[in-house]
């Protein structure tokens, strides 16, 4: 059976009938043609369909669209543009953060929230006091990260990219 479902996408409002086995990664490819996100496993093993629903991350090949209904998704097309990147896309390229680059889209929206959970988890008094951004330890960011793969082996200077934003 079909069922109607809104989404707030990349802060715009999308209507979509969808068959109620629709998964949000489908609906974001085929339907909405945001073909940024990519499928890889398509089973939760890869994390290729990484995207950001309501701030966290999760992957969205194990989630049905109509279970979205309302929630707020952020892909890759709406971190940044080819013009006005997203510091953690520019970093991505700046570090060489990928070499065939499938896993990247999933791998950037990762990192994104990443550095927001742990920003989330840092003592208040120490970010009021001072200011500075959280210390992050690179083994944090790789246990963090340790759901995207990366079948290229890029993962060092995907860990440099992340530690120059988040570090
Ligand atoms: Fe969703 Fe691999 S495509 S985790």
């Amino acid at each position: 059976s079909t069922a109607k479902t809104t989404l707030r996408v990349n802060g715009q409002r999308r209507e979509l009938t969808v068959d109620t086995r629709t998964t949000l990664l489908d609906a974001l490819r085929e339907h909405l043609k945001l073909s940024g996100t990519k499928k890889g496993c398509d089973q939760g093993q890869c994390g290729a369909c990484t995207v950001i629903v309501n701030g966290r991350r999760i992957n969205s090949c194990l989630s049905l669209a109509i279970m979205h209904d309302g929630d707020e998704i952020t892909t890759i097309e709406g971190l940044g543009t080819p013009d006005k990147l997203h510091p953690m896309q520019a970093a991505f390229v700046k570090h060489d953060g990928y070499q065939c680059g499938y896993c990247t889209p999933g791998q950037i929206c990762s990192a994104v929230s990443v550095l927001d959970e742990i920003r989330q988890g840092i003592p208040s008094h120490v970010s009021a006091d001072l200011n500075v951004k959280p210390l992050l330890s690179v083994d944090e960011i790789r246990e963090r990260m340790s759901g995207n793969l990366c079948r290229c082996g890029a993962y060092s200077n995907i860990l440099e990219a992340i530690t120059e934003v988040g570090g």
